[in-house]
């Protein structure tokens, strides 16, 4: 008899659902339109750089445990994550290539920086660590979208782009505890987990503020005291990523966490509501 273990822990009432969403953003990808700053529209532009790339270690990185997992709630989970995250796979891989010829990048350069660091991960890691490696992305982006959809940032944008950047915030929401659940399931440890975090911390924000450099310096903005003072205000100032971040960031590195322990179901049914709404 096989013995089925219960190994989600995602409370009732959410439901990983696949929306299968397009965005026309031909107009807004030629400025900078995260509040015509030249430095966070470059940021936010190499965030999305890296979702194509990311994502797909992120699904293949899960579904490397496919088999492992008995437990029919986490499987369900697992299958509407590996939707999610193609979907955005699909709709940021778009909105790349439109930036890019738009704004004259060089798309093959700026995402060649990507896969090199995934698959230095995957040749140089196990199996179990790149996992720990998805684990630790998906807080990053799950604390990230929460300060997204209340608000932080996206208030003046244009609305086809604000709507982009909340479907996906919303659905990392949604998704955010399914491969914490499998590495746990899995026997992943506290320690790699806690290790997988600090390593994506300081590869992740290398590897974005070059890409961001690079983009700025291909629009002649990087060496202006305009770009240098926002970008700095950006990072380190009030209000700023850093600051509204680290609350959550840190929790990360507790023993008994769980992304559910921030239960933040509330700010998603909202947001989902009065998406269906408008
Ligand atoms: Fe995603
Ligand atoms: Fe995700």
């Amino acid at each position: 008899m096989t013995v089925v273990l219960q190994s989600s822990k995602m409370p009732d009432g959410i439901e990983i659902k696949v929306r299968n969403r397009q965005f026309n953003l031909e107009k807004q990808l030629e400025e900078d339109w995260l509040d015509g700053d030249a430095f966070k529209t470059a940021f936010f532009n190499s965030m999305s750089m890296s979702f194509p790339i990311g994502e797909k270690s992120f699904i293949d990185s899960v579904r490397a445990y496919s088999d492992e997992i008995n437990d029919p709630k986490l499987k369900k989970e697992m299958s509407g994550f590996f939707g999610q995250e193609g979907m955005h796979r699909r709709e940021h891989q778009k909105y790349n290539e439109l930036l890019c010829a738009k704004r004259g990048y060089d798309l093959e350069k700026l995402e060649s920086g990507w896969a090199k660091r995934v698959s230095q991960l995957n040749k140089r890691g196990t199996k179990l660590m790149v996992l720990g490696g998805t684990v630790a992305a998906e807080h990053f982006t799950a604390i990230l979208a929460e300060k997204l959809l209340q608000g932080w940032l996206l208030g003046n944008v244009a609305p086809e782009m604000r709507k982009m950047w909340l479907w996906h915030a919303s659905e990392e929401l949604e998704h955010k505890s399914v491969a914490f659940d499998v590495y746990q399931s899995v026997g992943g440890s506290y320690k790699m987990r806690k290790f997988m975090l600090r390593l994506f911390t300081l590869h992740f924000l290398m590897d974005i503020l070059a890409s961001t450099f690079s983009m700025l310096r291909q629009n002649k903005q990087l060496w202006k005291w305009n770009t240098l003072k926002s970008g700095l205000k950006f990072i380190f100032g009030k209000g700023g990523l850093v600051r509204e971040l680290w609350p959550q960031y840190k929790s990360f590195y507790k023993k008994d966490f769980h992304p559910w322990n921030h239960d933040n179901r509330e700010l998603l049914e909202s947001y989902l509501a009065a998406e269906t709404v408008a």
